[in-house]
């Protein structure tokens, strides 16, 4: 929640500017105080009445406004929010904060305030690429100022790549956790989710039941807490978290690069149900039915993700988590599991068909760590989460 937080927003004149009435609803919705600034850009995409009625009060547009400069001096106006938050930060307004330029009242507000800046860029994905833009980005950072997004997709200019605002949700997420005073908070969390889908030819493939519930709810509850949550998922059907950055990837080895390519990080939570096994050689072709037989499978096994963050002699988390997905004997396997496997902690679950884990709502765990098991009673799957979240948030702050 962002109850009685004050964000300054700076819309900027970019396509993107749409999605920033969409932000001032999504924060209000959470308690926060927006005061909307429209550069005259900015006015070419979003009409000053548009942006006044979402966000509940006045836009400001003008430096040289007199009964704005009557009202609340454009210093003072940069002074009272907790947030300065520019969305959409486009090209022309990240050259100008990177110069120090003060010749319009958002450029001005952004050079006269000690408030934290948080920007948002957006623009076409050449100009994003353009080593002046990646100067002045990297001038921003260095000055302090913190980003979320771009991301990459298609963009209203019809081309592909990075270059498109975040999601208001993700922009939220960014300042919630500017402004969180959780105990997760300045923390990295690692977060596995899904299954992984091993190919075996161009469209058949090696997969299992995981829906990713867990692992989105697991980093759904740390973001809640604070931390910077990076969410790896596997073709899950549950969406992943929107606080989180996430890296969506397909096989176990796709997996495992993209946590060693996060690394370091505080916490590494693996909620991901990997494939096992893989095909040594997956076939180019669709395989055919044959007069000669079954098609012989030769199957290769996959890296253990776990083990070998674990097992890490440089940047090992200070908190390793692993799963324990089981069908009998749950809490001997697990634990054997995690001395096996060398993680600090397991959480085992039952996933026999009788217990209705595998796609269903509710978890019964059990956390074993090195003093032993603990049984958690059956809770959602939102509650284990929320537990879970909790007593890493505890044992990181005694690292
Ligand atoms: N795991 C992993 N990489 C793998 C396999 C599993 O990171 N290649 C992680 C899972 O994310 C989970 C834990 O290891 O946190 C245990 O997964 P599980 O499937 O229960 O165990 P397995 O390693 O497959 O062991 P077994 O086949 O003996 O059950």
């Amino acid at each position: 929640m962002l109850t009685g937080k004050h964000v300054l927003l700076i819309i900027g004149g970019g396509i993107a500017a749409f999605k920033s009435l969409d932000l001032i609803r999504r924060l209000r919705e959470r308690g926060a105080v927006v005061t909307p600034v429209l550069t005259k850009a900015g006015e070419a995409f979003v009409t000053p009445l548009s942006v006044s009625a979402l966000a509940g009060t006045k836009v400001y547009g003008d430096l040289f406004d007199l009964t704005d400069e009557a009202e609340m001096g454009h210093i003072q106006l940069s002074r009272v929010a907790d947030l300065i938050v520019v969305a959409p930060a486009t090209a022309d307004l990240m050259a100008k904060m990177a110069q120090g330029h003060a010749n319009d009242l958002a450029s001005t507000l952004l050079l006269a305030t000690d408030t934290p800046v948080l920007i948002a860029p957006a623009m076409n994905v050449r100009m994003w690429q353009h080593p002046a833009t990646q100067r002045n980005r990297a001038t921003l950072a260095q000055d302090g100022v913190t980003s979320v997004g771009p991301g990459e997709g298609d963009m209203a200019c019809g081309e592909y790549g990075p270059g498109r605002m975040a999601e208001p949700l993700e922009i939220v997420a960014a300042i919630e956790r500017h402004l969180s005073t959780g105990p997760l908070n300045g923390k990295r969390v690692l977060v596995t989710s899904g299954p992984t889908h091993e190919p075996i030819d161009p469209v058949r493939y090696i997969a299992n039941r995981s829906s990713g519930a867990q692992g989105t709810a697991i980093g759904t509850a740390l973001a809640a807490l604070g931390a910077d949550v990076v969410f790896i998922t596997g073709p899950a059907d549950v969406p992943p978290p929107a606080q989180a950055k996430v890296v969506r990837v397909t096989t176990a080895e796709e997996m495992r690069c993209a946590v060693m390519a996060a690394l370091p990080v505080d916490a590494a939570i693996f909620a991901a149900a990997v494939a096992d096994w893989r095909l040594k050689e997956a076939s180019g072709r669709k395989l055919k039915k044959s007069k000669e037989g079954l098609p012989k499978l030769d199957l290769a096994e996959n890296p253990d993700i776990l083990r070998d963050v674990a097992n890490l002699s440089e940047n090992r988390p200070d908190l390793v988590v692993g799963f324990a997905a089981e069908t009998d004997d749950v809490v001997a396997h697990a634990t054997a599991k995690r001395v096996r496997k060398g993680c600090d902690w397991i959480v085992a679950n039952d996933v026999s068909e009788a217990s209705g884990v595998m796609g269903g709502t509710d978890n019964t765990v059990t956390l074993i760590d090195d003093a032993g098991a603990e049984d958690w009673p059956t809770l959602s799957k939102t509650d284990v989460a929320t537990r879970l979240a909790a007593r890493i948030a505890a044992a990181l702050s005694k690292a």
